[in-house]
């Protein structure tokens, strides 16, 4: 039980740097891909993992159940947390998903270096003359066009998800919080109850 919880939070920090990191580099080449292909290893494995059959990581965690919701006490039902979780689950698919889509394994040379883009300059310049049609051909930037709109705002709205998810488990869940980011317990400590041998 307790071994289990522990891979969860490591998991979890891996998960979360990787996937912060990630979103920090956008715009910077390689190391993006690089990350962005961490954090679909760590997602792949998590997905493993529970197939695997144990509850506490099984896929129903992410499923919110409404059930008992009920205005007075509504900010600590669990479904609030779920579906913030769940929010984070599903950008980070279509955001994995759609960035792997584009790179086609060309960042960590698999692929068909046979493609025209067989070196992909980081600072490649943009025609900005061209007009309003920069989807035209797409040759500069790779296969673009709206695979990278999608990836675009499904990393956005990842951000807004995990914004919200520490927010709120910081606010209404603070010891589990505290769990998850290996902090050590505070607070109210019980009086420690004499020992009696
Ligand atoms: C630094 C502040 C963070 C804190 C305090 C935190 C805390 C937590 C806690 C307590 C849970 C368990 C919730 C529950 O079981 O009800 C959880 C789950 C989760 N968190 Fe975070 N989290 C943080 C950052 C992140 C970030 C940056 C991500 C980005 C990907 C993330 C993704 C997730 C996911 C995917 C789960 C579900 C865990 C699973 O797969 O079983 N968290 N988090
Ligand atoms: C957690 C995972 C990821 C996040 C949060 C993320 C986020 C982002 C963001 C915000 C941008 C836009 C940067 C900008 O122009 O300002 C971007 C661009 C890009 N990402 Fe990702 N990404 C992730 C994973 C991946 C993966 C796995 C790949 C490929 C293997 C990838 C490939 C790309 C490429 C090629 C671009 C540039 C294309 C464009 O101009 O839109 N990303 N990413």
């Amino acid at each position: 039980m307790m071994n289990i919880m522990n891979r969860v939070r490591l998991y979890h920090a891996l998960l979360a740097i990787l996937a912060i990191a990630a979103y920090l580099t956008g715009e910077i080449d390689p190391v993006h891909a690089w990350l962005g292909y961490g954090v679909s290893t760590v997602i792949v494995l998590r997905l493993l993992w529970a197939l695997g059959g144990e509850r506490q990581v099984g896929l129903m965690l992410f499923y919110p159940n409404f059930e008992g919701l009920k205005l007075k006490g509504a900010a600590t039902h669990p479904a609030i947390s779920r579906v913030l979780m769940l929010g984070i689950a599903l950008c980070l698919l279509t955001v994995t998903g759609t960035g792997i889509a584009m790179d086609q394994g060309r960042s960590i040379g698999l692929g068909s270096a046979a493609e025209r883009t067989s070196t992909q300059s980081p600072a490649e310049p943009r025609y900005a003359d061209e007009g309003e049609d920069d989807e035209h051909e797409g040759e500069e930037h790779g296969e673009e066009g709206p695979l990278s709109e999608i990836h675009e705002l499904a990393g956005n709205l990842l951000l807004a998800f995990v914004g919200m998810h520490v927010t709120y488990l910081l606010l209404f869940k603070r010891p589990l919080a505290k769990f998850m980011l290996f902090l050590p317990r505070t607070g109210k400590k019980k009086p420690v109850p004499p020992t009696s041998t």
